[in-house]
C-alpha cells in the first residue's frame, strides 16, 4: 500500500484581497497554503506527473458552498483503493475548507488531487460554458483495467476531445462497439418522447457520474446501454458533470460527415435543469466553518 506523505493542518494563510491569491484567478491549495494556481508545483519525479498516477475529483460550488461533497469523497475513496493510493480524509477536507474560504461566496469548483508521490493538491476556480454545445461521436475502444476510476490519465480523454473537435464539435461522446458511454469529462443523458436514459455504470465502463446520480434523485431517469441509434432517435440530449449541471446538446457530428440539430434547450432539457437546480440550490452543504 502506498502511502501519503503528511499534510500540514494548520489553517491555509489566505492573502489579503491585494496580495495574489486575492486575485478573481483560480487559487490552489500547497503544503497548507493557499497561492495563485499558477505557482502551485508537483515535483517533476513524481509518478503522478511522469505517468499521470494519481486520482482527482471536481465538485461544483455554489455561493462558495460545495454540492455532494459526500459522494464525492467516497468516489475519491473508492478510486484510491482501485489504485492502492492512501487517502487522508482529513487533509482533503482541510484543502477543500481552506480553498473555500479563500474563494469566497462565489460559484465554480473546487477539485483535490492525489498523486502516486503522496503529494495532495486542490485547485478552485470558476467553471463557465457556453449555453450549449455540440457533441461529435467517436469510436473508441473504452474499457481498461481501472476505468470507471477518476485517475488522472485522461490522454485517452483529451484525444477524444481533438476527434471530436477535428470533426467540427465543441466536446466528444464516446461510442464504443456500437454503445454510447459518456463524455471525456462528463456524463450523458437522452431524452425520447419524453423519457430520459443514462448509460448504466454499473453494465459499461464509464464514471459513476455524482451529477446523474443528484438527477435521479428529483427525476426519472432510466440506467441502460443506449445504442448510436438511439442517440441518433434522441429528440434532447443533455451532458451533466459536477461543474455542467444539465448543459444542453445542440447538434451532434457524425464521422461519415452527417449533422444532426436538436433543440438545445429542449422542453424536457429546461423541466430537468430547473428540477435539478432547485435541488442544489436547496442540497447545498454546510459552508466550510470560519
Ligand atoms: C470521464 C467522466 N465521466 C463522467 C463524469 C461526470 O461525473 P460527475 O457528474 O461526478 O462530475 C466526469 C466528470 O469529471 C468524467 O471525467
Amino acid at each position: 500500500m502506498e502511502t501519503t506523505t503528511p499534510v500540514p493542518t494548520t489553517t491555509a494563510a489566505v492573502p489579503s484581497e491585494d496580495g495574489p491569491a486575492g486575485s478573481r484567478g483560480p487559487l490552489a491549495w500547497a503544503d497548507g497554503q493557499i497561492l495563485p494556481a499558477c505557482d502551485a508545483t508537483v515535483p517533476l519525479t513524481d509518478e503522478g506527473f511522469l505517468r499521470g498516477d494519481a486520482i482527482f475529483e471536481a465538485v461544483l460550488v455554489r455561493h462558495g458552498r460545495t454540492h455532494a461533497l459526500e459522494p464525492h469523497l467516497a468516489r475519491l475513496h473508492r478510486s484510491a483503493a482501485a489504485v492502492e493510493l492512501t487517502v487522508d480524509d482529513g487533509a482533503v477536507r482541510q484543502a477543500i475548507g481552506d480553498l473555500l474560504r479563500a474563494w469566497g461566496e462565489r460559484d465554480g469548483a473546487v477539485r483535490v488531487i492525489l498523486t502516486r508521490g503522496g503529494v495532495l493538491r486542490g485547485l478552485i476556480g470558476a467553471a463557465e460554458w457556453p449555453p450549449s454545445i455540440s457533441l461529435g461521436v467517436v469510436e473508441a475502444p473504452w474499457r481498461t483495467a481501472i476505468s470507471g476510476v477518476k485517475t488522472l490519465s485522461y490522454a485517452a480523454n483529451q484525444w477524444a476531445v481533438r476527434q471530436a473537435r477535428a470533426l467540427g464539435a465543441d466536446d466528444a461522446l464516446i461510442v464504443d462497439d456500437g454503445i454510447v458511454h459518456e463524455l471525456p469529462t462528463g456524463a450523458v443523458v437522452l431524452i425520447r418522447d419524453g423519457v430520459c436514459s443514462t448509460p448504466d455504470p454499473d453494465r459499461l465502463p464509464i464514471l459513476a457520474s455524482v451529477s446523474i446520480a443528484a438527477l435521479r434523485e428529483v427525476a426519472d431517469v432510466a440506467l441502460v446501454e443506449p445504442s448510436l441509434e438511439d442517440l441518433l432517435a434522441a429528440d434532447e440530449v443533455v451532458v451533466l458533470s459536477a461543474t455542467r449541471p444539465c448543459l444542453p446538446v445542440h447538434g451532434l457530428h457524425l464521422a461519415d460527415g452527417r449533422r444532426q440539430e436538436l433543440t438545445a434547450p429542449g422542453p424536457v432539457t429546461q423541466r430537468l435543469r430547473t428540477a435539478l437546480e432547485a435541488h442544489i440550490a436547496s442540497t447545498l452543504d454546510e459552508p466550510p466553518s470560519q
